[in-house]
């Protein structure tokens, strides 16, 4: 039988995992961190004493490795945060390609904290999207992740439809195949182009655990940062800023902007994102055009400095997209349309709106955003039309949209209270039991439909949905802003829930 681990052990359990693997367990997430503990005990066939015992010396990779797989929270997907890869096809990547001084034609990323792959995986995946205006160029893309479970998945790249979620239809087909039991293998070509690496991103020798010796262009470091102290996120970020090429970007996610303040970065304003570019900062805030960065001549790239006898190998992950020539410059992007169309939408002029997004959809228009931001687009004009009150049209474009990422369990849920809106709870009720059956998490859906199902007078269903609400609610911090609930705490809907059932 398991024994509840004691707050004193844990509070040394907690300072002693902070010291191994930055990962941050304040006294609110003990609860989390004594449920992992417990795996880790068993997964190792130990006792909390000699744990303890290890953790206090300098302790085995076996024993790392066990805790960062029970207490990491490796939560990912495919082209995760549309918005950012648009911003790197547009402006970053199209602001190295471009730029007159630039002579390697070498670009180098690095996915730092990668979880199980599906991040650098999206970067191969818009690489061979945009072949055409690479031409010629060397592109290394690696991916990192301390936890070693997570790795070995990434190497397989064999995906769930979760995985998925956010990648259109269109993609799916080009780069993945359905394997047995409803999985999707990536393509050979693009399983390639991704080199994995263990890498504590706590540890000083970088270089050595990634085997390359050569600066980056591109360091993400996404949703990694959130799970680190101060201390842990400032040592991490120096760290990384001393891997990037002179004017090599940093990205991170975009709740964690705000963490990357170190002088030797300039935060550069895109649409909805502040992305950080090493150098010295010429205002607060760059409001930028990539092109026009006076960056230094790349030609030659710096060399990280080894301090071990080792020879650099980093021959081997140079990966050439084509030999033929530089192609010319790609096309100005006609992005700004559906940045435009936000904006407005923000503003509550949706009639703007709409007309800007038609257009971006209507076919043939804004060729260079289909790819990516079709989708956003689609699901933008459905909310356009159903806050002007065209249910109608709301729900023939969050149809598209579900035409076009069939995986994503997010537009369910907005058809789903399209219905609501136009009184067809039936439909409603359909819609969201489509969105739970492809994320069992997605609480909002849960917590709506046993609403709903109270409102069709069918106590004992509602009862079983909002069960399933409060136990998924339970694994949540009480101040987590739940997604989908404009707003609303996990503690309060816990609340909430609870005073219904005792009403
Ligand atoms: C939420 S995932 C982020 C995945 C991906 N970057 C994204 O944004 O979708 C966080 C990842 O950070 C990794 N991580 C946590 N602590 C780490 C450390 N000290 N060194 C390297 N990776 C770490 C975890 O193992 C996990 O896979």
């Amino acid at each position: 039988m398991k024994k509840n681990i004691p707050q004193k052990i844990l509070h040394e359990l907690s300072r002693l995992i902070l010291t191994h693997t930055g990962l941050y367990f304040p006294e609110k997430k003990w609860n989390t961190l004594s449920k992992g503990i417990q795996s880790v005990i068993s997964d190792l066939d130990t006792d909390i004493p000699q744990l303890l015992q290890s953790l206090h010396s300098s302790p085995a990779k076996e024993i790392v490795d066990a805790l960062t797989t029970r207490l990491t929270i490796g939560e990912t997907y495919f082209l995760r945060d549309k918005n950012f890869f648009q911003i790197l096809q547009d402006h970053i990547l199209r602001g190295i390609i471009t730029h007159p001084k630039r002579r390697t034609k070498k670009i180098i990323f690095w996915s730092a904290g990668c979880a199980s792959g599906e991040e650098p995986y999206s970067i191969a995946i818009l690489i061979d999207q945009m072949s055409l205006v690479l031409k010629g160029w060397d592109i290394t893309i690696i991916g990192s992740d301390i936890n070693p479970i997570a790795l070995d998945k990434a190497r397989k790249g064999i995906y769930s439809h979760w995985s998925m979620r956010g990648t259109p239809e269109k993609i799916i087909k080009k780069y993945f195949t359905p394997t047995a039991k409803n999985y999707f293998e990536i393509a050979p070509h693009i399983r390639q182009m991704v080199h994995f690496h263990q890498l504590n991103l706590m540890d000083d020798n970088y270089h050595e655990s990634l085997d390359f010796y050569e600066a980056m262009d591109i360091i993400l470091c996404r949703n990694v940062l959130m799970y680190f102290n101060k201390q842990g996120r400032n040592s991490t970020i120096q760290k990384l800023s001393r891997l990037l090429v002179e004017n090599g970007w940093l990205i991170t996610g975009p709740a964690e902007a705000g963490f990357v303040n170190l002088p030797e970065f300039t935060s550069v304003r895109f649409p909805n994102a502040l992305c950080h570019r090493k150098g010295p900062p010429r205002k607060p805030i760059e409001n930028l055009n990539p092109i026009r960065i006076n960056r230094r001549d790349h030609s030659t790239r710096p060399r990280i400095p080894v301090h071990s006898g080792k020879k650099p190998t980093d021959k081997k992950y140079a990966r050439r997209i084509t030999d033929g020539k530089v192609s010319p410059s790609p096309e100005k992007p006609k992005y700004n349309m559906y940045q435009e169309a936000v904006t407005d939408y923000k503003r509550g002029d949706y009639l703007q709106s709409v007309k800007k997004l038609l257009t971006i959809v209507s076919k043939g228009q804004n060729n260079n955003n289909s790819f990516l931001m079709k989708t956003e687009s689609m699901i933008l004009l459905s909310k356009a039309y159903a806050n002007i009150g065209e249910l109608d049209q709301a729900k023939t474009w969050c149809e598209k949209a579900i035409d076009t990422e069939k995986l994503n369990p997010e537009l369910y849920f907005l058809l789903s209270t399209i219905f609501q809106s136009a009184g067809n709870v039936d439909a409603s009720m359909k819609s969201l039991k489509q969105s739970i059956y492809l994320d069992p998490d997605f609480i909002m859906a849960h917590f709506t439909l046993g609403m709903l199902l109270l409102q069709k007078n069918r106590p004992v269903e509602s009862r079983k949905s909002m069960n399933n609400a409060l136990s998924l609610l339970e694994q949540k911090d009480t101040e987590e802003i739940l997604p989908y609930s404009e707003g609303i705490a996990a503690g309060r809907l816990i609340e909430t829930i609870k005073s219904m059932k005792t009403n």
